[in-house]
């Protein structure tokens, strides 16, 4: 019989303690944050679900690459390792070092957007759409129409409507569009892949126009992989060889190394357009520092280069998926309501189905999230009501799982945490909100228990 056990690709050579806490205690710690879990003390949490962005444990290989590191102010090799690392799976011309993805997108969109501009893409993500509003240019979703059915398993959920990106193109002046872009994978849509197949519609459509097409390429090997086992005619290529491809269907992208970058912090703008890199040359200078550091130190550009071929690692992003998968699947099969397929990064539940008596303005998503915090010390995100008030068309408890942390014994943990609360969901109550922020009020708001 062939072993089927999928383990994970690597052991363990330096741990950090994690502490139990006491149900009592957990009581009094959620009274104490005003019922945030944003507001906890990362040391009173067990199992840390809140998010998947530069939480990730490095490789001896990048430790190795970080005692390599050059702090020149200029000219430092360590840029020249980053650079080739990035082009050689990217392909793109220029390659601006940033200390994380925000950073890139405020770089991109002050130099290509101007007020009145439209920026279509797939979903934007919460700092993408800032600071394309930040610019006075407007931010548009045009997810496919599968991405609304949240209990239904399509293979290619984050793909973008490309019929609808063409209608918005045709009746949209020329010259207001100055890029398209394509978030991969797609995760304020929970995690999901984009295809080959719509990235190559996207792309011909806008070069049938003359639009830039860019990448928003944070989770760019979890959907590579999601492509090789799900898209026909790709399972003989490599993660790599299909990153590849996808990225030569672009002109450019923006990246967050603090996810599939595998470090702790980091980012970069790439773009194949010489004018635009001089002036994002520029701009970079003005607020981020010399071009070949960007924000970033010379030792996490070594990390990084490192950290962007192993997460491209086969037996790496096979056990990554599965992991997910295997958290989404076993609770899934209990009857807890989750968005489906199981994302690359993370596991959704439905706080609106899980909480049916909690009607969405007494915050299912926070109450849930409270609950699970109560019930085992982990913590996750609300991504509902309490983060878009009255634009909240789901009530979405995140799971993100950090890159090569947790073991599968975790993993079962918060299976049979999460069951225990979906054992006794009836009796769990909805939140008042107390005390609120005039915008992003999720990281601040203060609630209570009704
Ligand atoms: C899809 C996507 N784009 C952009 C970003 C922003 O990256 P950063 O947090 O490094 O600024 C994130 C971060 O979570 C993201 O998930």
């Amino acid at each position: 019989m062939p072993i089927t056990t999928i383990i994970e690709p690597f052991r363990i050579k330096s741990v950090e303690p994690i502490r139990c806490t006491t149900r009592e205690q957990r009581e009094e710690l959620l009274k104490a944050a005003g019922y945030n879990l944003f507001l906890l003390p990362s040391g009173d949490v067990l199992i840390d679900l809140l998010t998947d962005s530069g939480t990730g444990a490095m490789s001896t290989e990048q430790w190795a690459a970080v005692m390599r590191g050059d702090e020149s102010y200029a000219g430092s090799p360590s840029f020249d390792r980053f650079r080739d690392s990035v082009q050689e799976i990217f392909g793109y011309r220029h390659v601006i070092p940033t200390h994380q993805g925000r950073a890139a997108e405020r770089i991109l969109f002050g130099t290509i957007c101007r007020k009145g501009d439209i920026v279509p893409n797939n979903t934007h993500f919460d700092t993408t759409r800032a600071n394309v509003e930040f610019v006075g240019a407007e931010a548009i979703d045009l997810p496919s129409p599968e991405a609304r059915e949240p209990g239904h398993p399509y293979s290619f959920k984050g793909n973008m409507d490309v019929a609808a990106l063409e209608q918005l193109i045709v009746r949209t002046a020329r010259g207001r569009i100055p890029l398209v872009m394509l978030t991969i994978t797609n995760n304020s849509g929970g995690g999901q892949p984009v295809s080959m197949e719509n990235a190559r519609a996207v792309s011909a459509l806008c070069r049938r126009h003359g639009i830039p097409l860019y990448f928003d390429a944070c989770r760019f090997a979890e959907n590579a992989y999601f492509i090789k086992v799900r898209e026909p005619g790709y399972a003989e290529k490599t993660p790599k060889r299909i990153a590849q491809e996808m990225f030569a269907l672009g002109d450019g992208c923006t990246m967050s190394a603090k996810k599939d970058g595998m470090a702790n912090i980091g980012g970069f703008l790439c773009t194949n357009d010489d004018a635009l890199a001089r002036q994002e040359k520029d701009l970079l200078i003005l607020t981020e520092g010399y071009p070949t550091y960007g924000g970033l130190a010379g030792r996490d550009l070594e990390a990084v280069a490192v950290g962007l071929q192993e997460a491209l690692h086969e037996d790496y992003l096979q056990y990554r998926i599965a992991s997910i998968a295997y958290l989404g699947n076993h609770i899934a099969s209990q009857g807890v309501p989750i968005m489906q397929p199981p994302g690359g990064h993370a596991v959704y539940l439905d706080a609106r189905a899980f909480l049916p008596h909690v009607p969405p303005e007494q915050f299912p998503g926070v109450a849930l999230a409270n609950e699970l915090y109560l019930e085992g010390g982990i913590r996750s995100v609300e991504i509902g009501t309490l983060m878009f008030a009255g634009a909240a068309r789901m009530d979405l408890v995140r799971l993100a799982i950090p890159r090569r942390v947790y073991t599968q014994s975790h993993i079962d943990y918060v299976v049979e945490v999460i069951l225990e609360v979906w054992q006794r969901r009836e009796r769990i109550r909805g939140m008042k909100l107390l005390e609120e922020a005039p915008f992003l009020r999720h990281f601040t708001a203060k609630m209570e228990p009704l």
